[in-house]
């Protein structure tokens, strides 16, 4: 099977590594790490018009998209109307993670557990509605609409953070043009990463994911730090109800509407006093979720994917028993404004870890930095606790200037 994966991150790194123990793979535009995996031919993701005679030139059979961008804008569709078979739901599938109002009130009609919100386009009123809400002792998750690359939610603790949350989010623009405001919920957050053909579901192993960028989940948000998996407080019985609760009714909901979603539900989960809530979902795979998850599978992936895409059974992936962690090196200065360009050194790394790119170029023939997350080092072991050790083993074999990590990924 000759698959083309469509993306430049960790997460790419991860799909096109994966992939290419069962298929030949070629990914477009990819990255310098990635290129050590697989071939990379140097496509922008939303140029569609050369993917599409990248796919016929190559003779694809299976498009995997990787980023949420060029799923918003109809990547999958065009793939699958030139007949070739995509991973990745169509442009209003992907409305789920485009626009928070619409995913909000599928949520509310698919009767999933989720926040109670409101929706405002109009600053002020935002504001009235947030000092009324602080004035009963409750608090917000202040919400960007459309996609802000990570930086589109500020939970809020008091009404002051609210009310310069309401105008940091109407600053980004078009994304922050209409407001969810919703309830803070309490409780520790997980990620489920489900494939399905529309109808049928099959959820990898849960991940955990460290959003914040300091130790001890301090700072802002940022796009992930770190992740580990298998999380051992989400047991069978939990994924069971959180597929039953939370995936399966919205793709019914979606299916209503005669939107067949094919490819990965990514649910953003919090387990309250209450039960499983969905913070969210993403119509893509998470990074680093990602690294993780795949790093635990064995045989099936590809045929797994290739089955969605037409719509056909899933077949069984194989999951190993090792524990996986990944731990991020970011660029100093991120979530915020970074360098770019740095020469990054790589020492000796051990046969169970590998280092996935997920912000680097080449540049006069050396590896360079090209991104705030720059590279995932994933390990997988027997233990947590052995995993954990590799990576940051693995870690200090690494060095750039400036170089940014989380000491506290899978304590
Ligand atoms: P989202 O992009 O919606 O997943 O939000 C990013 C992060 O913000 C989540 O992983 C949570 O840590 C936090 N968050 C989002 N919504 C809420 C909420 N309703 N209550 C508490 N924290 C939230
Ligand atoms: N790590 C969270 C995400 O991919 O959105």
């Amino acid at each position: 099977m000759r698959i083309l994966v469509v993306g430049s991150g960790g997460r790419e790194h991860a799909l096109c590594w994966k992939l290419a123990q069962e298929a030949e793979v070629v990914c477009a535009p990819g990255n310098a790490g990635i290129a050590t995996d697989v071939e990379c031919v140097n496509i922008p993701t939303n140029d569609f018009h050369s993917l599409l005679t990248l796919i016929r030139e190559r003779s694809i059979e299976l498009v995997v998209v990787g980023p949420e961008d060029p799923l918003v804008g109809g990547l999958a569709d065009a793939v699958r109307e030139a007949g070739v078979p995509c991973f990745g739901p169509g442009r209003q599938g992907a409305q789920l993670e485009g626009s928070k109002a619409f995913c909000k009130a599928m949520m509310q009609r698919a009767g999933v557990p989720t926040a109670d919100y409101q929706v405002f386009i109009d600053a002020d009123a935002a504001k009235a509605y947030a000092k009324d809400y602080y004035a009963q002792g409750k608090k917000l998750a202040i919400k960007a609409s459309g996609n802000a690359l990570g930086k589109g939610v500020i939970v809020a603790e008091t009404a002051e953070e609210a009310f310069s949350g309401v105008d940091t989010l109407k600053a980004l623009g078009e994304a922050g043009k209409t407001l969810v405001l919703e309830q803070k919920l309490e409780g520790p957050e997980y990620s489920l990463l489900t494939i399905t053909n529309g109808k049928d579901i099959y959820s990898l192993p849960v991940a955990q994911d460290y959003k914040r960028i300091f130790d001890g989940d301090q700072g802002p948000n940022t796009g992930g730090m770190g992740t580990y998996s298998p999380v051992s407080w989400v047991d069978a019985a939990l994924v069971k109800l959180t597929e039953e609760a939370i995936v399966l009714p919205i793709l019914e909901t979606l299916r209503e509407d005669g939107i067949e979603y094919r490819g990965v539900l990514f649910s953003g989960l919090m387990l309250t006093s209450e039960g499983p809530k969905c913070l969210e979902y993403n119509v893509r795979f998470g990074d680093p979720e990602t690294q993780s998850v795949l790093s635990r599978l064995g045989a099936g992936f590809a045929a797994a994917l290739a089955a969605c895409a037409v719509g056909e059974p899933i077949p069984k992936i194989e999951v190993l028993s090792d524990a996986a962690v990944t731990v991020v090196a970011a660029s100093e200065g991120y979530p915020g404004d970074y360098q770019k360009g740095l020469p990054i050194e790589f020492g000796e790394i051990s046969q169970n870890v590998k280092v996935f790119h997920a912000g680097t170029t080449k540049s006069n023939g050396a590896i360079v930095t090209n991104g705030g997350r720059v590279l995932a080092v994933t390990a997988t072991a027997a233990t947590q606790e052995q995993a954990r050790k590799d990576a940051y083993t693995a870690l200090q074999q690494i060095r750039f200037d400036g170089m940014y990590a989380r000491k506290d990924i899978g304590a």
